[in-house]
């Protein structure tokens, strides 16, 4: 009886010791699953399937990764709000991270803030959601980082008056000031400066308008995803291409899964971004074809793709770094001044703001091999700081 105690007692000890030597890291994962810009958290998700499936093996020994996916059903700020604090306060999740949407991602950054959470955003681009707290950093971009160079390019390649048309909520503000300002610095005129309901589908009477007051070019900002789409058909269905005005905009308004149903008159369109599919750095070779092999070979990813392929790989180097052991403190920590080979390019996150830093390419749509290509012209800014913190001396 005493020995059988003896068995006994050992075993629970054993347990006990295995339970502490497996480290199971836990990370909350929040994107729009149904709603709007639902074909977008689809590419997410598929893009972390993809990382947990090539990657997993190169966690240290006895660590594990758990991913607690959520959705936030679009650009609703209470339900991001409701997700993150359960994923904190319930679940004890060691990273929050996902999150397309700007007004989610300033609900949630507070939230981290308080908890120590790290918040890593894998989408969400206004230039202010970073100062929300020290514990949130960002993987994605900022629409400043596109437009403010579009700008730029524009006023130096003979467009003289341009036309603003922006989705009336965070990123479409900065990137109506963005680019009004490298623009309107090097000489060019906006001749009007239109918003637009963040959830319309409906952009020909916006367009119309455009047409009307026959600018040389028309800057767009929507957020990306089937929205995309339905500008450009707006754009060639009115015969802007025919009265020669010019599309140019940041690359959310030609995200690579959209293009095949954008049809030709789209070809053209200038773009300033940080990702195309068809970009031909070794890292994007090899990051596309993983993605056909898993996906089926007609498919691509996109940017959304890539910023949570690049996110999951700072996740996953700070757990290295960690030994799976997290700390909100050392993971905030080792986050500033991360630096990575990504598919887009070298990206490091800023240590002073714990933004990204990265290239942007100025990019035309053309046709490659039978197909529409961001095919990328130059590099036209490397290594760029979100432009906006800079400007405004913002941490
Ligand atoms: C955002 O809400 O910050 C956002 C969403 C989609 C984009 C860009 C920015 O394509």
């Amino acid at each position: 009886m005493k020995l059988l105690r003896t068995l006994v007692a050992a075993c629970a000890l054993t347990t006990i010791a295995a339970a502490a030597d497996a480290q199971t890291v836990k990370i909350g994962f929040i994107t729009s699953y149904t709603g709007q810009n639902a074909t977008v958290g689809v590419l997410m998700d598929k893009a972390l399937d993809l990382y947990l499936k090539e990657h997993t093996k190169d966690l240290p020994a006895g660590v594990k990764v758990e991913v607690l996916r959520r959705d936030d059903t679009g650009p609703n700020p209470e339900v991001a709000k409701r997700l993150a604090t359960e994923l904190i306060t319930r679940d004890k999740v060691d990273v929050l991270t996902g999150v397309i949407w700007t007004p989610n991602a300033m609900a949630i950054g507070p939230l981290a803030g308080e908890a120590k959470t790290p918040f890593l955003i894998m989408n969400a681009g206004t230039s202010s959601i970073t100062t929300t707290s020290p514990y949130v950093a960002r993987v994605s971009f900022t629409l400043w980082q596109s437009s403010l160079p579009l700008g730029q390019w524009a006023a130096k390649n003979n467009l003289k008056k341009v036309y603003v048309l922006t989705s009336d909520y965070g990123p479409g503000n900065d990137a109506q000031a963005a680019f009004t300002k490298g623009f309107t610095d090097g000489g060019g005129t906006v001749v009007d400066s239109v918003k637009m309901p963040i959830q319309t589908q409906d952009f020909a009477p916006y367009l119309q308008k455009v047409k009307d007051a026959k600018p040389d070019a028309v800057f767009v900002f929507v957020p990306a995803g089937i929205q995309a789409t339905g500008v450009i058909k707006a754009y060639s269905n009115l015969g802007l291409p025919q009265a020669g005005i010019k599309l140019i905009g940041p690359g959310d308004i030609t995200p690579d899964e959209e293009l095949p149903n954008m049809g030709d008159f789209a070809v053209g369109t200038i773009t300033m971004f940080h990702y195309s599919a068809a970009a031909n750095r070794p890292a994007n070779k090899a990051f596309v074809a993983a993605w056909k092999r898993a996906y089926g070979a007609d498919t691509n990813p996109n940017f959304n793709a890539v910023q949570v392929w690049d996110g999951m790989q700072a996740i996953f180097d700070a757990i290295r770094a960690e030994k799976g052991k997290m700390s909100g403190e050392k993971t905030m920590a080792f986050w500033k001044g991360w630096k990575f080979d990504s598919p887009r390019g070298p990206i490091m996150i800023d240590p002073e703001t714990r933004d990204i830093v990265q290239n942007e390419y100025l990019r035309r749509l053309e046709k490659v091999d039978g197909k529409l290509a961001n095919v990328e012209l130059e590099t036209f800014a490397t290594a760029v700081k979100d432009p906006w913190k800079v400007l405004n001396n913002k941490k």
